[in-house]
């Protein structure tokens, strides 16, 4: 079996950068890596991803919400998770299912059983070996992922970055509880640090988690 990695922050924490910069060098080093994100990650997925992310359907209701970020995962762990964890790889996805806890249950209150008895169908056994996690404070990744919404010229998924700080706010304490929940599996980075500095500690950290059959991969 191969190492899955899991990337998660709130809007604008700077992972998005991080993940990218980490699988250029991990394919340097010839370690075989599979960069992919959620929603999302394979053709099925991303359809559900541009009904999720449309700010345009901002009357979608929390449970409908819950329900096709469940849909997404069932079909991304099968199609691709899975068959690539299952070649060897050094999986990265950006955000996973405790995004879904983060967000549906902190975020928009709904009961973290009926999100844990979602997520463990969705992910149909599959967790992290690492989950890290980009500590940043909401009003400054706001500030970020806004920007850089309004400088793109691709579709303007921006749901989540039109709820209030409030909204954030719980995300981030979500966050923040999952990894006191979980000592062993989360790394936290401190997501204000410059880009050149966080990815100096990830790197190294990384680099020493990956077990040994996979750095030998090449
Ligand atoms: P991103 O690709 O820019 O991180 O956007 C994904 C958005 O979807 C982000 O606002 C977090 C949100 N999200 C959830 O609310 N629940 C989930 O389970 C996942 C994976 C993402």
């Amino acid at each position: 079996m191969g190492y899955f990695i899991t990337f998660e922050g709130v809007e604008g924490c700077g992972k998005t950068t991080q993940i990218k910069m980490l699988s250029e060098l991990l394919s340097a080093r010839g370690i075989h890596t599979h960069l992919t994100r959620e929603p999302g990650g394979c053709p099925i997925a991303d359809k559900i991803r541009a009904i999720l992310l449309d700010a345009e359907n901002r009357a979608l209701a929390p449970l409908s919400e819950l329900m096709l970020y469940a849909a997404a995962r069932a079909q991304h762990v099968s199609e691709v998770i899975i068959p690539a964890l299952s070649s060897g790889k050094v999986v990265l996805c950006d955000r996973f299912c405790d995004a879904t806890t983060a967000y549906q249950s902190f975020g928009r209150c709904i009961d973290r059983g009926v999100i844990d008895t979602l997520n463990s169908h969705a992910c149909q056994g599959v967790y992290p070996d690492l989950t890290v996690l980009f500590d940043c404070d909401p009003a400054i990744g706001l500030d970020r992922a806004r920007r850089r919404i309004e400088a793109s010229s691709g579709p303007r998924e921006e749901r989540f970055e039109l709820e209030a700080l409030a909204f954030h706010q719980r995300v981030r304490a979500g966050y923040l509880q999952l990894a006191a929940e979980n000592p062993d599996r989360f790394l936290i980075m401190n997501g204000a640090e410059s880009i050149d500095d966080i990815f100096s500690a990830l790197s190294t950290q990384i680099l020493t988690r990956i077990p040994e059959t996979q750095r030998g991969i090449c």
